[in-house]
């Protein structure tokens, strides 16, 4: 939720400032803004919409400006306050001495507001982030350190904020807590930023703030401070990513693009973590075997498309074995639940970011418990990263679309071979299991690419359908997770109404909604599960609703069960999921294409979801 930027050094701010929010605009893009500094005088320029339209107004400032060697910047998500101009950051203080960008949200922002107000300090704008700016300035008697210390002190709630004083030429001032700040310092300039890819075409090197700290920016470099004022030596974190892979190169869409880069995902995933037909995470699994042993429950804890990743992990570890007591949660409730916790109990959180409100607090809860906890996350260096003592990193590369397409492929390919890894450890996975699924694991990304090379039969079925008053999803055991994804994904870029839907529920409601405007997407592999689904089907059919379903090659009798069908590769039914997420994702990427609809940036939505 917002993606903020903050630059000091011989560079020209504005660019640097523009291209790093332009980066992070997937954050949040309802409105943005960026403030530049000349001398002592500093100048803001804020719009209602994206950093392309405040590129165009940040080029008709005066041209000292467009020269500045300093400025901070902000692409908004808006929680408190409507979105306007004036909602939007930067915020400046009355006395025009703190200007400043926010992510997250400040809690006390009503007390800190009556406060002020009490003492004369006049407010101009709706949002909770005013409240920090004016409070600053009120602190603020000369001693930056000092003020932002009482600041932080004074603030309840998540922030992460970024800070200009008039006075300061030469500094920006920042601080986390509970939103991600990422720091790096090149070539006589400092940034910041809310997310590492607005920073890797300077450095690779980044310094990412733990909870409670700050920094001061400087051009020569950087200095870092706990919230006590206590100052820190930090150690930069390599990442290894390059900027251009968060390039959208030929594609019109990140998404599109993003869905191609799956097998490549897989390939990297299978070579990581396996050993010809037997897996092999001990090196990255830090995670002792005596301990594994004593494990007498699994929890799976995460939030939307992740959330489907650990169902289907849970699906794959039920197929395995049962001996093992596993449940999942979204991370929105497990942390509000009484969970059991303690040295018998492992949870595994997942999430591409790495920085979601809800499983960060969900992963301190299960911490707190003594819980063993292991994160499956997509960014080094982000939060659960440094928090849970065991991360398993996917290896996706920097996603930019707002839909999670290739991230999902990183975690359910590590969290199979996680699920198998400690069932090994456990000494309860036959080897033929183990064997039958790497092997079958192993021929998923040519598969893969044989169903991306026929994407035009599915963009072909996605503009035939893109009329559609509504979407049912139904499937039944490892495929319920995908009906799940499959209908978030047309929801969340095309703003359509989809529902998903265990095949064997749709009787006991839903099929009452069914009509010949109403699209019925099928998953159907030729499993010991087909007869019973098709059956399923075919109540949906006697109903006049279409059908589009999803089988394996050679199942030429689905043809009579459809009006349209996707063949897809013969593989091990736990790993069907891993090939049918493909189409589901080119048919939501291509029914929003046809409803023209923005794919990257879905209204209302944000990648990285740091509020509750
Ligand atoms: C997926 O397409 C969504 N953007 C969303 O459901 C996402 O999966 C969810 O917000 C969890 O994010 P995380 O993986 O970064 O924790």
């Amino acid at each position: 939720m917002c993606g903020i930027m903050g630059y000091v050094g011989s560079g020209k701010a504005s660019g640097i400032i523009l291209n790093g929010l332009a980066r992070q605009e997937y954050r949040g893009y309802d409105s943005t803004g960026i403030a530049l500094r000349c001398d002592k005088e500093i100048k803001n320029a804020k719009i209602v919409g994206r950093v392309s339209e405040l590129v165009k107004l940040v080029e008709k400032m005066p041209r000292e400006y467009l020269e500045a060697r300093s400025g901070i910047g902000h692409t908004r998500w808006a929680t408190h306050g409507g979105v306007t101009v004036t909602n939007a950051h930067p915020h400046e203080s009355e006395d025009g001495m703190v200007i400043l960008v926010h992510n997250g949200i400040i809690e006390n922002s009503r007390e800190i507001r009556a406060d002020l107000e009490g003492r004369g300090i006049k407010f101009k704008t709706e949002t909770d982030t005013e409240a920090a700016c004016q409070l600053l300035a009120h602190l603020y008697k000369g001693d930056a350190l000092a003020a932002m210390t009482e600041l932080a002190r004074s603030l309840a709630g998540a922030f992460a904020l970024v800070i200009m004083f008039r006075d300061r030429p030469d500094e920006i001032w920042c601080a986390r807590r509970g939103s991600p700040l990422v720091v790096a310092n090149s070539d006589e300039a400092s940034y910041c930023a809310s997310d590492p890819t607005a920073l890797l075409e300077f450095t690779h090197d980044l310094f990412f703030l733990e909870e409670g700290e700050m920094a001061v920016l400087k051009p020569g470099g950087v200095s870092f401070f706990g919230f006590d004022g206590v100052p820190r030596d930090k150690a930069p974190i390599h990442l290894s990513w390059d900027s251009i892979m968060a390039d959208k190169g030929q594609y019109e869409h990140f998404m599109r693009k993003e869905i191609g880069e799956q097998p490549d995902v897989m390939r990297l995933t299978i070579d990581a973590h396996t050993d010809v037909t037997s897996v092999s995470m001990e090196k990255s699994l830090n995670l002792p075997k005596d301990i594994i042993k004593r494990i007498r429950r699994i929890h799976l804890v995460a939030c939307g498309t992740s959330h489907y990743a650990t169902l289907l992990a849970w699906n794959i570890m039920e197929s395995l074995d049962c001996e093992i007591e596993a449940s999942v949660d979204v991370a929105s409730e497990y942390r509000y639940r009484n969970v059991h916790g303690g040295d018998d109990t492992l949870a595994i959180f997942v999430s591409q970011s790495g920085e979601t409100a809800d499983t960060l607090a969900a992963a301190r809860l299960a911490r707190s418990k003594g819980t063993h906890c292991i994160a499956i996350t997509n960014v080094r260096g982000s939060t659960i990263d440094r928090e849970v003592e065991n991360t398993l990193l996917s290896l996706a590369g920097p996603e930019i679309g707002v839909a999670a397409t290739k991230t999902f492929m990183g975690q359910i390919g590590l969290l199979a071979l996680l699920v198998m890894q400690i069932l090994k450890d456990r000494g309860v996975l036959s080897a033929n299991d183990e064997a039958r699924i790497i092997g079958s694991m192993r021929t998923l990304p040519a598969h893969m690419d044989s169903i991306l090379e026929r994407e035009g039969e599915i963009r072909a079925l996605a503009e035939k359908y893109a009329g559609s008053r509504g979407f049912f999803f139904i499937g039944r055991r490892e495929c319920v997770p995908l009906t799940m994804e499959g209908a978030l994904k047309l929801k969340e870029i095309a703003y359509l109404p989809s529902e998903a839907y265990a095949a064997g529920e749709m009787k006991h409601g839903p099929i009452a909604m069914l009509d010949e405007h109403l699209l019925v997407v099928a998953l159907v592999p030729n499993t010991d599960l087909r007869e019973k689904t098709l059956s399923n089907v075919a109540e949906c059919r006697a109903r006049n609703a279409p059908i589009l379903l999803i089988s394996t090659e050679g199942d030429a009798e689905a043809r009579e069960h459809a009006d349209d069908v996707i063949y897809l590769p013969s593989v091990e039914r736990e790993l069907f999921p891993f090939l049918a997420v493909i189409p589901l994702q080119l048919f939501a990427y291509h029914v929003a294409r046809t409803l023209k609809r923005d794919i990257d940036m879905p209204r209302n939505l944000a990648k990285s979801v740091t509020v509750e």
